[in-house]
């Protein structure tokens, strides 16, 4: 710390608003249910409502679309096609093929062609199914695997090679190698897409928007409007859960309405209804991987190959980035000498697929935890014990595949302190003994780690801009621009400037992010949104403190060194000032009272062609235990127990943190259980709805649930060294899957490796029992 900045003995390491549990800063009014989204914003008068006319056709070119029914239809005021457009009709993040409504072609069951506005919601939605299409149907490709086949890909296949793969590989002792299928996620944010358009003088727009992302809703949204970024202004107070898939995917949503409102000179809502925001949207990659892994006697792997086939859907979107990271956590927590692996961006006549918590991470550390788990079994050793030691360790076994050295490791200790407060090893035993006295009811139990890699895998996105305003009465205003989805970021982010400025977190207030505040955002994304934005907000108020400390030190005659900020005071030449009256006399003297803040994360390189370089700012930490008990006749499972530990630093606020390692766990445990997506044979989704579609409930939740936070301090200097949250424990219900595996392995006396995928359905759990049973049978 600037010495400059230290406070006074008597209060240093005493006062502080950062790493305490406070509230999120919204919990009343989420609880009051008076926290507004944009659809309780009050209407203006004048407000007409909107949907999307969607294609029914999976792959097809058409020359016509008759809206002459559409028009027809009870309070319609107009309808808009692709030429309706002022602008360009694109909106997709990095490669621009997603085209706002289809010109022409259609590429999957559910791709916009147009939008229809009326008096209300429901009009616009009965008008938008009425419209009749001259489509002539093209070749489709639906799965992953008919894409690879056919090498359509959205964009050039990747590769990561170290050492030398093939022949250690030939030379391996042993080999585990096979295919596993994971499934894909729809993000399920309770609040859907939806964005609110309304024209300003002179052809200028504001939208209020849920989005991850309000600076890229402003430059697609100018783009399709033809006009430059400084007439559009989007806002976002917060969202009802965005999970990655408002990070691009609330464009189409921005521009359909702004256009709609563009043309028609008054303010148009696009709320997309459930089914229709399932069927349009796309969802986490599911992945089908061919894995061949080398290893010797003791169980420590020598090389690795390994394909992964991604399903991109229709565009490109942002599959590439997506599947850099999945390349990049295919090594999870172990260190993987010799490698060769690959990752192809099938493109199929399906929603285009996005970012979703942990953004290709959690598919890519799957596949190998899939390959230890069978290694394992073949060895009869047990799996944590494979683990460990593969663990990354000393020098020589520090550096990953990408070439970024570790220097913050900490999964031994971590997994050894879960090892411990978990009773893992008295646990395997008492799931062994039970499951040789129950024939039915089988138990399972797996330790998993996790490593996770913190930055956006595209260099220039890591930077961030703040705005902090202190008003004349000590009263405190931050604007930042990183989103508030849930998760707390504006709640760490107020700790941070409270603790900057040594007020109670209660004197600062948070206003909604807004492009027309802090310009040039990036996405909330990557769980660096706290990182990002809780350093330029502390940047900013940190030029605050310090021509604050200046001016009283003036007024005392003493070195502004020496004037302390804490618990609304100030400390100046032994005499301790209410902060308000400080800034009130402070303004008299004209002294600046509000600041900019910037930050850009350093150190940070990546070379994409030999997909090596130092892509993380450090990484976070996690393992948990998870114990499940499955029904060998039905295939139901639960879980009994989970115990998880994360790494999150010196954490910002512990409650809010738990409260993220929960969440994420559960959605992973959705993720790789009940979630299944199915597309019939026309290639139209037919589990758009929670009726079809099964997202965990509290009731799935695991009785026994202990979640804690491990005793760390960043070594690298991040806010306040905490680490972030988001994303990483999403992989921590690796443990519930590799439970049940373990679970139905007992049904074959742990000698067979179950071919089970993910989802782990009950379906799939009797699938694979049925295929240990087959093999099990003398
Ligand atoms: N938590 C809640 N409650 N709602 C969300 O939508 N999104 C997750 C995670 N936690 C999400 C959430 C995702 S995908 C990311 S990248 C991070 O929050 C983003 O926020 P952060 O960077 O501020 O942690
Ligand atoms: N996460 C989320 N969004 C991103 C990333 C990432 O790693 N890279 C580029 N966009
Ligand atoms: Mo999170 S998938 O990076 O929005």
């Amino acid at each position: 710390m600037n010495s400059r900045t230290e406070l006074p003995a008597n209060l240093a390491g005493i006062w502080a608003e950062v790493g305490r549990a406070h509230p999120h800063e919204s919990a009343t009014l989420h609880v009051l249910g008076t926290a507004t989204y944009v659809d309780d914003v009050a209407e203006i008068h004048g407000t007409l409502h909107a949907a999307l006319g969607l294609s029914t056709q999976a792959h097809a070119t058409f020359t016509t679309i008759d809206l002459t029914d559409v028009k027809a239809s009870a309070g319609v005021v107009a309808v808009l096609v692709a030429t309706d457009i002022p602008g360009r009709n694109d909106c997709g993040p990095i490669i621009h093929d997603d085209p706002i409504f289809a010109d022409g072609l259609v590429q999957y069951v559910g791709q916009p062609l147009f939008v229809v506005v009326a008096d209300t919601h429901d009009n616009a939605r009965r008008a938008a199914r009425l419209a009749q299409v001259d489509y002539t149907a093209l070749p489709a490709h639906l799965t992953p695997e008919s894409a690879h086949a056919a090498q359509s890909y959205v964009l050039p296949p990747m590769r990561l090679q170290r050492g030398d793969a093939a022949a250690r590989l030939a030379q391996a002792p042993h080999r585990a190698s096979g295919t596993l299928s994971v499934g894909g996620q729809e993000q399920f944010y309770l609040e859907g897409q939806v964005a609110y358009a309304i024209p300003q003088e002179d052809r200028a727009m504001r939208v209020l928007c849920s989005t991850q992302h309000p600076s890229e809703m402003q430059q697609v949204v100018a783009h399709a409007l033809g006009l430059l970024a400084h007439r559009v202004n989007v806002e976002c107070r917060r969202m009802g859960g965005g999970f990655g898939g408002k990070e691009s995917q609330s464009a189409l949503w921005a521009a359909a309405a702004a256009v709609a409102a563009d043309k028609l000179k008054r303010p148009v809502k696009l709320r997309a209804d459930r089914d229709d925001d399932m069927l349009v949207t796309g969802k986490r990659h599911c992945f089908r991987y061919a894995y061949d892994v080398g290893y010797d006697d003791s169980g420590r792997i020598v090389a690795v190959k390994l394909e992964m086939v991604l399903r991109a859907g229709y565009s490109a979107d942002l599959s590439g980035p997506v599947a850099t990271r999945a390349i990049c956590h295919v090594d999870n927590a172990y260190y993987l000498s010799d490698v060769d692996l690959r990752a192809f961006c099938g493109k199929t006549n399906t929603q285009s697929n996005t970012a979703f918590r942990g953004f290709g991470g959690p598919q890519g550390a799957l596949a190998i935890e899939y390959a230890i788990d069978d290694i394992a079994r073949t060895l009869g050793m047990d799996a944590l014990d494979i683990r460990q030691r593969n663990f990354y360790a000393e020098a020589g076994r520090d550096v990953t595949p990408y070439g970024q050295q570790l220097d913050d490791n900490v999964i031994y200790p971590l997994v050894a302190e879960l090892e411990t407060s978990s009773a893992y090893r008295q646990r395997r035993d008492d799931v062994r003994a039970f499951n040789g006295t129950s024939p039915i009811l089988k138990k399972g139990l797996a330790l998993t780690p996790v490593k996770f890699g913190i930055a956006f895998n595209v260099n220039h996105l890591n930077q961030a801009g703040a705005l902090v305003h202190v008003y004349v009465d000590g009263s405190v205003l931050v604007n930042h621009g990183g989103t508030e989805m849930g998760q707390g970021i504006h709640t760490k982010v107020m700790q941070v400037v409270a603790h900057e400025l040594g007020v109670p977190l209660a004197q600062v207030q948070i206003s909604a992010t807004d492009t027309a505040k802090v310009a040039n955002t990036s996405a909330t994304a990557a769980s660096t949104g706290a990182d990002l934005n809780g350093k330029a907000a502390q940047h900013a108020a940190r030029q605050i403190r310090d021509r604050l400390a200046a001016f009283i030190a003036g007024q005392y005659d003493v070195p502004a060194a020496s004037v302390g900020f804490a618990d609304g005071s100030v400390l100046v030449a032994g005499q301790v000032i209410r902060f308000a009256d400080v800034v009130a006399k402070a303004y008299l003297a004209r002294v600046q009272l509000w600041s900019d803040g910037f930050y850009a994360t350093p150190g940070l390189h990546w070379d994409s062609a030999s997909m090596t370089g130092h892509p993380f700012s450090y990484f976070a930490y996690g393992a948990a235990v998870s114990e499940v008990i499955i029904d060998t006749l039905t295939g139901e499972w639960k879980l009994l127990r989970a115990d998880a530990l994360y790494d999150a630093g010196e954490s910002l606020n512990p409650a809010i943190d738990i409260g993220q390692v929960e969440g994420a766990f559960i959605q992973g445990m959705g993720w790789l259980t009940t979630e299944e997506l199915c597309w019939n044979k026309d290639g139209k989704l037919t589990t758009h709805a929670p009726s079809t579609y099964k997202i965990p409930t509290v009731s799935d939740c695991p009785d026994d649930f202990r979640v804690a936070l491990f005793k760390n301090r960043n070594v690298t200097d991040s806010i306040h060294r905490s680490k972030a949250v988001g994303e990483p424990p999403l992989l921590l219900p690796f443990s519930v899957f590799f439970a049940i595996r373990d679970a139905v392995a007992s049904v074959g006396d742990y000698r067979i490796n179950p071919p089970l995928n993910a989802p782990a359905t009950s379906e799939e759990i009797l699938k694979a029992i049925e295929a240990v049973q087959l093999v099990n049978t003398p």
